[in-house]
């Protein structure tokens, strides 16, 4: 008898291809970034980022019980501090606007998971993820730029995410692409009595237009120049996987990608070749772009969520962070997708 080929067979009914289905997902794996600004009463909304906002203090409490009962496993941090400074000393201030938000949410939104991301750029005048040194590539003679110096930024890291995990965060998250700060921040919170935190790092996170929404929300363009001379270079394959494996070495919990959608190859490569969890991050010019069509009628919008998130877990991470995070766990209870 003649055997039949069909790989349509599979696709028959709604219950045999929820069967079938590769890539499982939970809302326990998303993550949700947040804005938290200083001395702003209610929220404001945050306009490249249509639906987005940013949070005063009084009014998180409410935004957090939200996204806990959308079942949205994390939450994650970024600060919008009142004053900035050419050190960023608001990001590791005690008081800071995101230690204020981690004491206050785990008071009142105790089951809820918190991360704090840790960088500068929000926090320092000129917008760059570091403390400046002048740099003088064509010798001495030459007027200086500047550029970010590694070793002092890595020491106010290290700060940072100490004094987050003071204020209550479960997990820090560093996003600033200097060379040896996982080692350093690994170190600090050891010192700091803190050895069971995690720190997902950003490994691989690239010099993106796609960040440009993110900088009009935090306030964290740079004043001059740009973060080429940190963040990567899109062209590059292998250094992704060298960031990946030496932040790894450092001792990185779990390794993010960063933007998600145009890097999936690496999400892909990468979860293969470590041995820690992957995240994903679809960062703010990928959330617009979807809000934009979907404002204009030209995209179905929820359908796109849907597929964006699956190509995400598919690719092989298991954790993704999503401005669309409340939306994507609500179509999975539901059985939409995962
Ligand atoms: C801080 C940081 C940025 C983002 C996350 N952490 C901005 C940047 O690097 O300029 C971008 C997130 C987004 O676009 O959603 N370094």
């Amino acid at each position: 008898m003649e055997l039949t080929k069909r790989a349509r067979r599979l696709r028959s009914s709604e219950s045999l291809r929820k069967m079938v289905r590769e890539t499982r997902m939970d809302p326990s794996s998303l993550i949700y970034p947040i804005f938290v600004e200083e001395n702003l009463s209610g929220s404001e909304p945050i306009e490249a980022m249509d639906g987005q906002k940013r949070y005063g203090l009084d009014a998180l409490p409410a935004a957090l019980n939200e996204i806990a009962d959308a079942g949205v496993g994390a939450v994650m941090f970024f600060g919008i501090p009142a004053h900035k400074d050419e050190v960023g000393s608001g990001a590791y201030d005690e008081n800071g606007i995101v230690q204020q938000a981690l004491r206050l949410a785990k008071k009142e939104v105790p089951g809820l998971y918190l991360i704090g991301d840790v960088c500068l750029c929000e926090y320092t005048s000129h917008g760059h993820c570091g403390v400046l040194c002048p740099h003088r590539p064509h010798g001495e003679s030459a007027p200086p730029y500047f550029e970010v110096d590694n070793d002092p930024t890595v020491d106010l890291l290290r700060r940072i995410a100490v004094s987050q995990v003071a204020a209550g965060a479960d997990m820090v998250a560093p996003s600033d692409m200097m060379d040896g700060r996982i080692a350093g921040i690994r170190a600090g919170l050891d010192e700091a009595g803190y050895a069971d935190i995690p720190v997902m790092s950003y490994a691989v996170k690239f010099a993106s237009a796609f960040y440009g929404p993110f900088r009009e929300a935090a306030g964290s363009a740079p004043a001059f120049g740009n973060r080429r001379g940190y963040q990567m270079d899109y062209h590059n394959r292998k250094e992704a996987m060298k960031e990946a494996l030496t932040d790894v070495e450092e001792g990185a919990d779990i390794i993010m990608v960063k933007p998600a959608m145009n890097y999936l190859d690496l999400v892909s490569e990468i979860s293969q070749a470590v041995n820690v969890p992957v995240a994903a991050y679809s960062v703010s010019g990928e959330y617009a772009m979807v809000r934009a069509a979907a404002a204009r009628g030209w995209i179905d919008e929820d359908a796109i969520i849907c597929e964006m998130a699956a190509g995400v877990y598919r690719a092989g991470a298991g954790i993704y962070l999503t401005y669309f995070a409340k939306e994507i766990a609500r179509f999975m209870r539901e059985g939409r997708i995962g």
